[in-house]
């Protein structure tokens, strides 16, 4: 780790559903995961997609806000703050990707500007139509949602465009649509994985694209690659075959221990 660090890099911390799990926020391809069991009437995969929203905004916006209520139920763990200890330490040294949308990072203190929330977050809707670029949290007003409930109807009025009154959708990426830099922090992400040191990925299972651009633009750079996941992973194997480390514990363990690693080489370079 301090001779990664030596040249002064950055830090570049990227997480997944595994971090929040012990949140009690399900994962997604986990036995529990919301891609394996699924909602209420439709296939989840089909429900996060553009074209879903397009025929039947309502059940979508039913599991969005159902899966939010999840997430406001649940509260930071060690690993999140972890994070934001690292983050206190190094400063601009630090940068930290989440493929998370549940804000939990955000929640335990991460900062907004040096947190990239890649997959977006489920606390904001986004106009349906012209005004598409612009976040707007969602009113407290709208209700919570269990796994059973119907859409709530008196969200309807809610879940408007403050600029239009048209139809908003949730500030999240779909399996139908490609990552942005204006909404997603795309480039910026690839540019920071390019330019990092150390490269941590915790909790993912490496199975989207630009985590996977990522892990590949560190290693090209010859960045130092930690990966934490107590299963095997595309990004354990990579870390392994170059001369990083695969960590096979909880990222409630694993992430303040590398935190504090990361720490004490930046403070004794
Ligand atoms: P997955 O559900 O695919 O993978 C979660 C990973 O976390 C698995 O590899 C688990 O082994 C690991 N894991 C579970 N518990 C853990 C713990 N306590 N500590 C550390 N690791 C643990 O979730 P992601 O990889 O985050 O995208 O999924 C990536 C994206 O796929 C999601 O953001 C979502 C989904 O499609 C969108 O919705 C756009």
């Amino acid at each position: 780790m301090a001779s990664a660090l030596a040249g002064g890099g950055r830090v570049v911390f990227l997480t997944g559903a595994g971090v929040s799990a012990e949140s009690g926020v399900p994962t997604f391809r986990g036995a529990d995961g919301y891609w394996t069991v699924g909602s209420r009437v439709y296939r989840p995969q089909e429900l996060a997609t553009r074209a879903a929203f397009q025929t039947m905004p309502d059940e979508v916006w039913r599991w969005y806000l159902f899966r939010r209520t999840a997430c406001r139920g649940a509260e930071p763990n060690p690993a999140h703050r972890a994070l934001v200890d690292a983050e206190r330490e190094l400063g601009d040294r630090f940068l930290l990707v989440t493929q998370n949308v549940d804000g939990l990072h955000l929640r335990a203190g991460s900062s907004l500007g040096r947190t990239y929330q890649i997959h977006g977050n489920i606390d904001f809707m986004r106009c349906a139509g012209a005004h598409e670029g612009e976040l707007v949290p969602i009113p407290p007003e709208v209700p919570a949602v269990q796994q059973e409930d119907p859409f709530p109807e008196e969200a309807r009025a809610l879940l408007v465009c403050p600029r239009c009154t048209g139809r908003t959708r949730p500030h999240v990426l779909w399996f139908d649509e490609y990552y942005d830099e204006a909404l997603y922090r795309f480039e910026s992400s690839l540019v920071a994985a390019a330019g990092a040191s150390v490269l941590v990925t915790a909790g993912t299972a490496g199975a989207t694209n630009l985590p996977n651009q990522m892990v590949a633009a560190a290693l090209r750079a010859g960045a130092l690659l930690v990966d934490i996941n107590p299963d095997e992973s595309p990004f354990a194997r990579a870390a392994e075959d170059a001369g990083g480390l695969w960590l096979r514990g909880p990222a409630s363990v694993e992430l303040p221990r590398v935190a504090r690693a990361v720490a004490a080489a930046i403070r004794a370079g």
